[in-house]
């Protein structure tokens, strides 16, 4: 019975997922996990929009509330975002931390066209378009790199917050976060986006995403547990104390 329930909620490919994944009900809880004070500012335009039914149930208002309380409350000095697009994940991570050095890699229009990225999450918008929201906006404590992660290695110091929402190939989940892993302060975060064991037979691309992530707790990568706010697409890993 017990097996059965668990089976619909996580579907078996996920062993360590299984494991790991602890679902919250609110930021609110998220707080009270860590001890954290603040609540997220929520400055992105889009957060009550949707573009599928499952997304209906305001999936990004959850997904902003997941990424904005770990910023505001980390207060990160460096914080890294894998995959711009048009910036308003930029945006929502400077009003949570104005003071933070935010990084944000994409790649570039030519390489895709070129065929050296992935294939899930690849859209090969124009490069005046990567991060105009951010732009629009005049925010300075922003720092855009065109480059993929296929090749580009982190150089941006010790990152305390890691957001990866680049190409959503499991070949590249697992990898952007085994790069970014090197570089992460004992204590940080990471952050993968489209991340929902119980939506990945739904959506190829979070499928994708989730077997990147099983694989990075299979192999020992990633251990201990990755909390997920109820109806959001937003794993949060903390990264160990050593
Ligand atoms: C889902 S969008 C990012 C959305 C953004 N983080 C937000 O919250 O609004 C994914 C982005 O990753 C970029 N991308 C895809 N493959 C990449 C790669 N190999 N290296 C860097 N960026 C990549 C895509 O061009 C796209 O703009």
């Amino acid at each position: 019975m017990i097996r059965k329930l668990l089976d619909k909620l996580v579907p078996r490919d996920y062993c360590c997922l299984e494991k790991q994944v602890i679902e919250l009900n609110s930021f609110e809880e998220l707080k009270k996990v860590f001890g954290w004070l603040h609540d997220p500012i929520l400055d992105r335009p889009d957060i009550h929009d949707f573009d599928y039914v499952e997304d209906v149930n305001e999936r990004r208002l959850r997904d902003a509330e997941s990424l904005a309380t770990v910023i505001r409350n980390v207060q990160p000095e460096v914080a890294l975002e894998i995959g711009t697009a048009d910036g308003m994940g930029t945006v929502l991570m400077s009003a949570n931390a104005p003071s933070s050095s935010i990084y944000t890699v994409n790649i570039s229009p030519d390489e895709i066209l070129a065929g050296k990225g992935g294939r899930l999450t690849t859209v090969a918008l124009e490069r005046e378009k990567i991060g105009s929201a951010y732009r629009a906006r005049e925010l300075s404590n922003i720092t855009q790199v065109y480059a993929n992660t296929a090749t580009w290695s982190p150089d941006i110091g010790t990152i305390d917050v890691a957001f990866i929402d680049g190409c959503h190939d499991t070949k590249f989940v697992y990898n952007d976060t085994r790069k970014v892993l090197r570089h992460m302060r004992p204590g940080g975060f990471v952050l993968w986006h489209d991340f929902n064991p119980l939506l990945s037979e739904k959506f190829p691309w979070i499928g994708s995403v989730c077997r990147g992530v099983d694989k990075l707790c299979r192999d020992g990568s990633i251990c201990g547990r990755i909390f997920l706010i109820r109806d959001s697409w937003v794993g949060i890993y903390r990264v160990p104390f050593r």
